[in-house]
């Protein structure tokens, strides 16, 4: 008899066999689990950086704690998403108090700063997040699908086509042309000044994908009507029609009538 199987029948070796058998259990599960996806990559150190940012560059309309002012509202609870909105834009910083702010072709910022004054402002109260790439490339998506939507939801402000329109009391729903497929998911999420917020409970991430293809459809299809006449829809056409067809109308009559006489 060797030694193990003397000691097979110790009181102690069914404790020490079942702790072993726990120990192993516990150690290959904390090995093989499912790691919890990271749900955040700011550290406190970026969200330190973007406080500076803000109190630098927001902090005059905005509040020293984002609360608010009479230059500009409250943003405690607007989201990582609506700063990257509007910094990312160029809407802010704001350059001076218009009926409505200004889209510019480049942000003053970077958008690491961008994503810095973003995460401090989400860091105050939750709000929406800045949406990842799955559903702001268009790719897998339902063109027609979105095209229904878009017709129903957003082509009252924005045209049919995305070249946007006038609203009231100098106010304009922007031509939606050159707006990237986050902008365009963050506009929805955010509903910046006079637009409503469509959240994802009321047009589903997926839908939101289907517009953005749409829109990038519409920005790089061939017309194959010819000319698009700024894609504004009945406004333009009818004028067409009204100056060309009828001036040419006008000229055949006054031509046949100078011919009779
Ligand atoms: C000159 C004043 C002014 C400055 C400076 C300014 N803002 Fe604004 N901000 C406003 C006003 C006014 C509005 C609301 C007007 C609008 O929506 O068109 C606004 C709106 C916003 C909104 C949208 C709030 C919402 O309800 O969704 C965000 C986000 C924002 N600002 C962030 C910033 C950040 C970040 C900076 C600094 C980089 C900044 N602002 C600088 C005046 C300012
Ligand atoms: C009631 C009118 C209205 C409706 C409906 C509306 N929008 Fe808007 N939208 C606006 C206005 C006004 C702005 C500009 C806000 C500003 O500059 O602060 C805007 C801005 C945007 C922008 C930002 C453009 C850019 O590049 O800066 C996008 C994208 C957008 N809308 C998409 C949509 C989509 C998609 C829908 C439908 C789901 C929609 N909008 C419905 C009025 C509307």
């Amino acid at each position: 008899m060797n030694a193990l199987a003397a000691r097979r029948r110790h009181p102690a070796a069914i404790a020490i066999l079942l702790l072993l058998g726990l120990v192993a259990v516990g150690g290959a599960y904390s090995l093989l689990a499912p790691k919890q996806a990271q749900a955040s990559v700011v550290s406190a150190g970026d969200i330190n950086t973007g406080k500076s940012l803000f109190l630098a560059n927001c902090a005059t309309c905005h509040g020293m704690n984002a609360q608010g002012s009479a230059a500009g509202p409250t943003l405690v609870g607007v989201g990582a998403a609506s700063v990257d909105f509007q910094v990312g834009t160029g809407r802010m910083p704001l350059a001076a108090p218009n009926v409505q702010a200004q889209r510019q072709d480049t942000s003053q910022f970077t958008q690491e700063q961008i994503a810095n004054m973003a995460a401090w402002v989400a860091s105050l109260a939750p709000g929406p997040a800045i949406p990842g790439a799955q559903y702001t490339s268009g790719q897998n998506a339902d063109v027609a699908q979105g095209g229904e939507i878009f017709r129903i939801n957003c082509a009252q402000c924005h045209n049919y086509a995305g070249s946007g329109g006038a609203l009231s009391r100098g106010k304009y729903a922007p031509s939606l042309t050159g707006s990237s497929g986050k902008t365009i998911y963050e506009a929805m999420l955010t509903g910046p000044q006079s637009m409503p917020v469509f959240s994802d409970s009321n047009i589903s991430a997926q839908n939101k994908n289907n517009i953005i293809a749409y829109l990038k459809t519409t920005q790089t299809e061939q017309q194959v009507g010819g000319m698009t006449l700024g894609n504004l829809g009945p406004v333009s056409e009818g004028m067409f029609i009204w100056i060309f067809g009828l001036g040419l109308m006008l000229g055949c009559a006054f031509w046949l009538g100078q011919k009779a006489a």
